[in-house]
């Protein structure tokens, strides 16, 4: 049966947004090239959104994580399933997130990606739900929406893999 989606962000809401936040980030670094890492699957639809109003030079890839174990152990260690493609070294690296939630994911992925010495590494996420955060040290540089602690879907958030693709962001009504 199919579950009931409310709309919590329309997608003029939504694309608005990106292209408020794409203009911010486009001032910060001018002059600059930037490198986007999209965090698949959930940070592709954003990426491709952001990227396309962004007006400095953007060279993309893209990597995959999954969270170790269960909730109930939170050794906050991820596991990289699919790695970059190219060397950080030098870039100006934006990470592009879906949603920033517990921040493990994030704050594991920022130690290692820092490792790799690029000339500077940020933060930028579709959605922040704070009232969730585990992780307090992780530092979010760009964020589009703050949302409250609600499961959401579309705009590359899923539920059990479905809602991806939906234009706009939803609450999954259980
Ligand atoms: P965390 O910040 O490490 O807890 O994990 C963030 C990840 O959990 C995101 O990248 C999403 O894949 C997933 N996630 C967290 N909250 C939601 C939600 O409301 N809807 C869909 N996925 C979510
Ligand atoms: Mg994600």
């Amino acid at each position: 049966m199919a579950d009931k989606i409310r709309v919590l962000l329309s997608e003029e809401e939504v694309n608005r947004r990106i292209s408020e936040i794409a203009g911010q980030i486009s001032l910060d670094y001018e002059g600059k090239e930037l490198h986007l890492i999209c965090i698949l699957k959930g940070g592709v639809f954003f990426t491709c959104e952001l990227a396309k109003r962004l007006t400095v030079p953007v060279s993309l890839d893209f990597m995959s994580v999954s969270s170790y174990g269960d909730d109930t152990k939170s050794s906050g260690v991820v596991r990289i399933v699919k790695d970059l493609d190219e060397s950080l070294k030098d870039k100006d690296v934006l990470i592009v997130e879906d949603i920033i939630d517990s921040g493990r994911t994030l704050s594991y992925l920022m130690e290692v990606l820092k490792q790799r010495g690029p000339a500077s590494i940020r933060l930028c996420t579709l959605l922040d739900k704070p009232e969730r955060r585990v992780k307090k040290q992780v530092k979010v540089d760009y964020t589009c929406f703050t949302i409250p602690d609600e499961f959401v879907v579309g705009y590359g958030l899923d539920y059990a893999q479905k809602y991806r693709n939906l234009p706009y962001i939803g609450v999954v009504e259980f």
